[in-house]
């Protein structure tokens, strides 16, 4: 086999990490490529769950004694600590790894010190290749561990004229079965799905991540979160089922805001201390506005279908802004076509002062 750069390495590693995303939160999604002494690639590797073998340790064995030597180039830092598996740095310098190319620090205090441990034990250590395409694969998990708090993402299904719902109430299906199924993948991808209980009550949802042909269920389920201030879920809403863990978030348990409403940094503080690290906020319009107004969504994926109603609610209520000066800016950084409607990804650039 041909032998290959590290850069190359590099991107493969953050490949087979995103093979990782949506099932190892608590932990980060990391990828790892062994090359030999050579440059060949001699075993790959990526974490797949949590409480299951690190990137690093799937490669490793692959490679067997062909590590000796090689290089270990992976997406994040060699974690250095002791959880439900052994410090990844150990195994590298027990394997005779000669050089490990970093992408990403790792910014948990837990687990951090890998670089150093390895460098102690004289192996060679490169931070910095491809860091920013690493980062991206990683960004819900870096973001919220840096910060306290998981990383939002605000969904909202609307016509081409910004109504999440008909003049009437009605507001299912605005967007075609394919948006749908787009949103059941995303769902997947997160630890969390949050909803206001004004959805909770119109619309009954279930928030589960599913196969909408034959409503299978997903293996891994995002925790369900009604953001309900006196508790006023019906004890028969759909959310309650048992078909995936459900957290009725009232003011009384998270503590509340000066509008006598649940505290959303409170809540987003008590998500990451469950170990949510990314959460899909899926409305209604008012919990996203206060979401919006308190600057806690970073980022938005607006499915928006080719159609009109006219009137009916916006997708989008009370996110503090009454005069054009003070508009949400955004930056789009994709837009898709999804069946026959768009989905437009945007992040909200972060006000001065
Ligand atoms: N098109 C879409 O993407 C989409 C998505 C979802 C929903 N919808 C539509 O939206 C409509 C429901 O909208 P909605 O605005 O009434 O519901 P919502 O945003 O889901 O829920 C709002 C409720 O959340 C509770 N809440 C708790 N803490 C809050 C806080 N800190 N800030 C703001 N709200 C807080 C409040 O009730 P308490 O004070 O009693 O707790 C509030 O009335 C439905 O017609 C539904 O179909 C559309």
């Amino acid at each position: 086999m041909a032998s290959v750069s590290v850069d190359e390495a590099m991107r493969r590693a953050i490949e087979l990490a995103g093979r990782g995303l949506g099932a190892t939160s608590p932990n980060p999604v990391v990828g790892c490529v062994l090359l030999d002494a050579d440059g060949e690639v001699v075993g790959e590797g990526f974490h797949a769950y949590a409480g299951g073998p690190h990137a690093e340790i799937v490669a490793l064995a692959q490679a067997g004694t062909r590590a000796r030597g090689g290089t270990a180039v992976v997406t994040l830092e060699p974690c250095d600590h002791t959880g439900r598996t052994g410090p990844c740095s150990h195994a590298l310098i027990a394997a005779g790894v000669s050089r490990v190319v970093i992408a990403v620090p790792d910014p948990n205090p837990v687990a951090s010190g890998g670089a150093a441990t390895l460098r102690a034990a004289g192996v060679q250590v490169a931070l910095g290749v491809r860091t920013q395409e690493a980062e991206a694969g990683n960004v819900a998990w870096l973001t919220s561990m840096r910060r306290g708090w998981p990383y939002v993402i605000w969904k909202y299904a609307a016509t081409l004229d910004g109504r999440s719902a008909a003049a009437d109430g009605t507001s299912m299906w605005i967007t075609s079965e394919a948006a749908r199924i787009d949103v059941h993948a995303l769902r997947g991808t997160v630890d969390a799905v949050l909803a206001g209980v004004g959805t909770v009550l119109t619309d009954d949802p279930r928030l589960t991540a599913r196969n909408l042909r034959d409503g299978t269920l997903a293996i891994r389920q995002p925790l369900r979160v009604v953001v309900d201030s006196s508790g006023r879920t019906p004890a028969d809403a759909r959310v309650r089922d048992g078909a995936a863990r459900t957290w009725i978030a009232t003011a009384a348990e998270v503590g509340a805001g000066p509008d006598g409403r649940v505290d959303l940094a409170a809540l987003l503080a008590e998500l990451h201390h469950r170990g949510v690290r990314a959460a899909l906020l899926e409305g209604g319009p008012t919990l996203a506005g206060a979401f919006l107004a308190a600057g806690l969504v970073d980022r938005i994926v607006g499915y928006v279908a080719p159609k009109l109603l006219g009137a009916g609610p916006a997708a989008l209520l009370g996110a503090g802004v009454s005069t054009i000066a003070d508009a949400i800016d955004l930056e789009i950084t994709d837009v898709t076509r999804v069946g026959p409607d768009l989905r437009i990804t945007a992040l909200p650039r972060k006000r001065e002062g």
